[in-house]
Order: structure tokens, then sequence, then C-alpha cells
């Protein structure tokens, strides 16, 4: 088996309960797409090639540098035509989210923008937007679908996601999120547009295009009632869901996901106590979108603290998309989510990457250790809380996916 040895890192493993896992001097051993052996390099096996049963190809010099898991990026909406520009100037002048949403813009305004856009403009900007995210250290994300929602253009959307984890060789999970408003076909009827979803979900999966459902809840979306029936027909169909939830206003949607067992509920800057139980019993992620909460000037901040004390995990994500969270920068979030939110930079890390990967389903990546995937970034700093810490920064040297060099 042919293996890579890199030499000479500051790893930060993140291995459960060891604060950052840190190892000073650190050697990894890479087997194709998968970690062997991580360890200090002192102690590193005296004949590799014998005790690992492995015949060595490379050996990286990482000259110190910061080893982390690669990024996790668990919440985008990175397929889509135009912008949001002029909505920003709108939102500015003081007219509110909600109310631009109701007067027909908002992520209508995307969806007309996305159905327009051929299918190689969404794929090219697609690709673009996750090229960015790779620079920094992202070797993971999950694409939404959400602003095509027609049975054509989500499908397409779906296939676009696909296409752009095929083309750069990073893992993308895709989530359908056909229920993220109501299209204007379906004005005045959003239980027939469930309707429809219920039944275009099926021929979706059955082309292999989805790995979870996701809906939003909120006043201008959808109700928990009209949630519930999508969810329904994701359980018969054996896909996990989680949940656009509690971001304007509480309307139970987290409590719903965790009767479904959601992998995650995401936003919950308004979300309750007794929804925390209900989550921490389900074992659904805490998704925090720090950019979302800035980009739209809210106020109310998720309860972090309940979060903690009831022992559900956190998880950090850009939320890229073009109304709520223009942005392509996992550090800015991370520091975001310190500032903001007051986690600990080693919380926003674990964030960033293991809880994250659990957001997901994915419990072969997030941490350093033999058997993981072998998804890192490698940083040109000193101290891990210093990836929290630098705005603009660039810090990020490489990236490499599955024991590859980006
Ligand atoms: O995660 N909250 C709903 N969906 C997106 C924003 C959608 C949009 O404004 O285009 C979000 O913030
Ligand atoms: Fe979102």
């Amino acid at each position: 088996m042919n293996a890579v040895l890199w030499r000479n890192a500051h790893a930060i493993s993140l291995a459960p309960d060891s604060g950052w896992g840190a190892l000073g001097c650190a050697a990894v051993v890479t087997v194709g797409d998968t970690i062997r052996w991580i360890g200090a390099q002192a102690v590193l096996p005296a004949d590799l090639e014998r005790d690992l049963g492995v015949h060595l190809v490379n050996e990286v010099d990482l000259g110190g540098a910061l080893l982390t898991p690669g990024l996790v990026d668990c919440h985008t909406h990175l397929v889509y035509g135009g912008h949001r520009a002029a909505e920003f100037e709108l939102r500015l002048e003081g007219v509110s989210y909600e109310a631009i949403a109701r007067s027909g813009g908002g992520i209508r305004s995307t969806v007309n923008a996305t159905r327009t856009a051929t299918d190689e403009d969404l794929f090219e900007r697609a690709c673009k937007r996750a090229r960015t995210l790779m620079s920094q250290g992202v070797t993971t994300i999950e694409i939404k679908s959400g602003y095509g929602l027609s049975e054509h253009d989500e499908a397409r959307s779906l296939r676009c996601a696909r296409r752009v984890g095929q083309a750069l060789g990073l893992t993308v999970r895709t989530t359908c999120l056909a229920a993220h408003a109501i299209p204007p076909e379906f004005e005045g009827r959003p239980d027939d547009y469930i309707e429809a979803v219920c039944a275009w979900l099926p021929k979706w999966h059955a082309e292999g295009l989805i790995d979870a459902v996701d809906a939003f809840c909120e006043r201008i979306a959808f109700s928990p009632d009209q949630i519930r029936r999508v969810f329904e027909c994701a359980r018969g169909l054996g896909l996990p869901v989680k949940l656009h939830a509690e971001q304007l206003s509480d309307q139970g949607g987290a409590a719903l996901a965790a009767e479904f067992g959601a992998l995650s509920c995401d936003h919950l800057e308004w979300v309750s106590e007794a929804a925390i139980a209900a989550m921490a019993e389900a074992g659904s992620v805490a998704v925090l979108l720090p950019a979302a909460f800035y980009f739209l000037r809210e106020t109310q901040v998720p309860p972090v603290q309940a979060l903690r004390r009831a022992g559900v995990p956190i998880a950090l994500a850009t939320d890229h998309n073009p109304g709520s969270a223009p942005l392509l920068s996992p550090s800015l979030v991370l520091n975001l989510a310190c500032t903001l939110f007051r986690l600990t930079p080693e919380e926003a890390l674990r964030g960033m990457t293991v809880h994250a990967a659990r957001a997901l389903g994915l419990s072969d990546r997030g941490v350093l250790a033999a058997g993981m995937r072998a998804d890192f970034a490698v940083w040109d700093l000193d101290h891990p809380a210093e990836l929290a810490y630098w705005i603009g920064h660039q810090a990020c040297r490489k990236t490499i996916l599955g024991g590859v060099v980006q």
C-alpha cells in the first residue's frame, strides 16, 4: 500500500476531550485517502514500512505549519443565479428582510434569476464559489437546492451540486430545500405546493440527487404542520432531515425536527429551552450561522449557554447565499461566532470540523485520527486560536483532499 509521510506538523487533532489536541512536532502517515497513523514524530515507528505494512512513496515536510482537519461547511446555498445587492440597499434604508420577502423579493427574486440561468452558468458560478472555499481550507461542503422551486429547477440545482463535487473532487453533500419559499405558480396555495414537493421527492431520490431534506420554518415560509408532511415523506424514503428553524421567530420548528431525529437544526436565534432539550434527546446538532445574523443586523443571539448546558453539539457554517450571507470566508465565520456569539476559538474550530461533519451525518472526518479521511488544511499560523482571530489574512497554505494536495 502506497503511503505518504507528512512530517514536522503542528497538528491540531481535535481528539475528544483533549482541548485542541495539539501535537507540537507531529507526523502523519496517509494511505490513499485515509490517515493510517498520527502521533509525535519522536515515536514514529522506526521501520515505518515494516511496522505499518506500507510502502512509502512520498515525504512532505510541513515546516512546523499548523495542520488541522479540513474544514466542513455544513450549510450553504451555493447554486443560484444573480445577486441581491439592491435588496441590501433597501434593507440599509430600513426595509426589513421579512417585508422584502412579503412583497415578492427576497428568495423569490433569486428564484427568478436561477430559473433563467443556463445549466453552465449555474455550474460555473457554483464551482467558483466552491473553489474559493477550498482555497481557505474547506474539504467538505453541503449544498442546498431551494432557488428552483419547480420540479425541473430543483432537480437542475441538485444535479449542479453533484457536478460541482465531481468536478472539484471535494465531498459535496446535497440537501433538497424545495420547501424554501412558495413559488409564484403556487401563490396563496402553500398546501398544494407542499403536496407537489412530496410528489417530486421520490423522483429526485430515485435519481440519487438527495442526501438530506431541509425546509424553511418561518412566518414568511412554511408552518410546522406543512413541514411535517415533507418530513414524513423524507422518512418514508429513508432520507435524514434538517431544518432552518427559529431564525426570525419561534415557530416550534426545532422541536418538530427533533421529533424526526433531525441531523441538525440551523440558525436557532429564537429556539426555546424545551426545544433544546428535545434536540439533545434526539442527538440533533445546532448549526449556528453568525454571518446571516450579522448581515441581517439581527439582535437576538442564539442561546449558546443553554445549548452547552444541554450538551447539544454546536456547528458553524457560512450559510453562503445571496440574501442573508453573501460571504465565502470560513475564517470570518469563526471570528463572528466568537465575537458575536461568544464561542471560544476552540469551540468555533470544532464547530467547523467535527460537529459540522456530524450535522451532515459523516463520522469519518473532522478530527485527525487513524482511520479518518486524509482531509487537511495547512495554515501559516503558530497557534490554533489565530484561526478565529485574523480577519482577511489568507492564512491557508494548502488544502489536502483525501491525501492529495490541491
Ligand atoms: O439560510 N433562511 C432561509 N434561507 C437562507 C436565506 C435565503 C435567502 O434570503 O435567499 C438562509 O439564511
Ligand atoms: Fe440557509
